[in-house]
């Protein structure tokens, strides 16, 4: 029998393996990791190595739990930097602009949410899509109600995700039922903190929704707190429709931008993410920059409710932290490669490129940069968490056709992420242990 003090056999997954050191961008080819014949090994829910099996395979002690992933490849976990928990029953719900939108979907969703039942059972069914997506680390929106965010938290502990989640504060320009007070927000928010901050893998995120739904006493209340307590991460939503960043000038007439209201607020700051930051100009990318706040690109979302092209390219110059959001239910998938199937798209009509290195650094490491996680996940380096995802290029016809005729690993990569969805995740994997396997 095994005692606590024990330590698991090593666990030693065989297949190709994919992983970035650093921005394939800036950084060059070298920052693709690539081992068309690898081995990970695993030790207590950390990566102990990874190399060439014929390196690593003769010294493998002979209790090692094999795992034969040959014809797949193994990737670090996805990490989604911008989504709501609260609004997967209202994903693909038929696509009007944000405004009308949060008023006909997302805020009855978000209502039905009060129920602790309710909010238990989709909390545990988000967590679940983001696995079987291949998705290990998301920052998320809840509701406003504090046994929302316990139910995603409760979920995200329960399989052993990294989460970084918040109550949402919203205290105007919203339904009476989803209205917090100033008070009361902000007490919830600190109670929710005292609760789950820094617990195992669980973060908080103060979480105003955007400006337009604060009042002035709230968002300084929201900024206090963000400054107040170490290690804490600020959500938001900034500049992602025009009528959106017209609304929010008009509610803050002494702004220079719709950034400079969060600035205002004391919100800007490393570990501030902001989701969409499309209207924006370079004063307010310089600003994010000095500050070292960071951005969530959502293109399937940004498509879906016709908000505008991100510019990446902008945001590289002015070297800004820029990590992948899904933003559902706005956004039309949970899935990773299918959400750089539509940043790919959104770069081509502003005559950018993504290619594939770029993409899946994206949605490992260049997420992980953006969350402030980098030194725990995001690759493969000796000490990181063993978030993984084993990917099985041959899982529809279709796939499998294509792969047939991909002769490097860019080309097998950029076709994976272009047709690839949940049925190319063979096995998802947390600290180590399979969270997801498909039948
Ligand atoms: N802006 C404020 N709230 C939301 C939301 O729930 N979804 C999106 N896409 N934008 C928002
Ligand atoms: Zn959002």
């Amino acid at each position: 029998m095994r005692t606590s003090t024990d330590t698991l056999p090593l666990l030693a997954l065989r297949g190709e393996i994919v992983h970035f050191i650093d921005d394939p961008i800036a950084y060059g080819t070298d920052a693709c990791v690539h081992f068309p014949d690898g081995l990970l090994l695993v030790r207590d829910g950390h990566v102990l190595d990874c190399g060439p099996a014929a390196e690593l395979e003769p010294s493998l002690p002979v209790d090692a739990r094999r795992v034969d992933c040959s014809g797949k490849l193994i990737l670090p976990g996805f990490i989604d930097t911008h989504t709501h928990c609260a609004q997967t029953e209202i994903i693909a719900s038929h696509s009007e602009q944000l405004t009308t939108w949060l008023e006909k979907y997302a805020w009855p969703a978000e209502a039905r949410h009060a129920d602790p039942a309710y909010a238990a059972t989709e909390a545990g069914f988000f967590c679940d899509q983001l696995l079987r997506h291949g998705t290990t680390t998301a920052m998320a929106f809840t509701t406003v109600h504090p046994v929302c965010t316990d139910a995603l938290f409760e979920a995200a502990r329960a399989r052993r995700m990294r989460m970084i989640a918040g109550k949402v504060l919203m205290d105007r320009n919203c339904p009476e039922s989803l209205r917090d007070t100033q008070t009361e927000g902000d007490a919830q928010s600190r109670a929710l903190i005292e609760k789950w901050h820094g617990r195992e893998r669980l973060a908080y995120a103060v979480t105003p929704r955007f400006a337009p739904t604060s009042t002035e006493e709230q968002m300084s209340l929201a900024g206090r707190l963000f400054c107040e307590v170490p290690g804490l991460y600020l959500q938001t939503h900034l500049a992602e429709q025009r009528a959106e960043v017209a609304w929010a000038m008009w509610l803050y007439p002494g702004a220079r931008s719709y950034l400079d209201i969060y600035e205002w607020f004391h919100q800007l700051g490393e570990r501030s993410v902001f989701a969409h930051c499309i209207w924006l100009d370079d004063e307010d990318r310089h600003r994010m920059a000095i500050r070292g706040a960071s951005m969530s690109f959502c293109p399937s979302s940004n498509l879906f409710l016709g908000s505008g092209l991100f510019d990446l390219g902008r945001a590289r110059d002015f070297g800004l932290r820029v990590g992948l959001g899904s933003d559902v239910g706005a956004g039309t998938s949970f899935s990773m490669l299918q959400t750089l199937s539509e940043a790919h798209k959104v770069l081509q009509l502003t005559e950018q490129t993504l290619t594939a290195e770029a993409g899946f650094y994206l949605a490992t490491l260049g997420g992980a940069r953006a969350l402030h996680l980098d030194a725990y996940i995001g690759n493969f380096l000796p000490g990181r968490e063993a978030d993984f995802i084993v990917l099985d290029p041959h899982c529809t016809p279709l796939i499998e056709a294509r792969m047939s005729r991909a002769t490097t690993l860019a080309e097998r990569l950029f076709a994976l992420m272009m047709l690839g969805d949940d049925r190319c995740v063979a096995a998802t994997y947390v600290l180590g242990e399979p969270a997801f396997q498909a039948l």
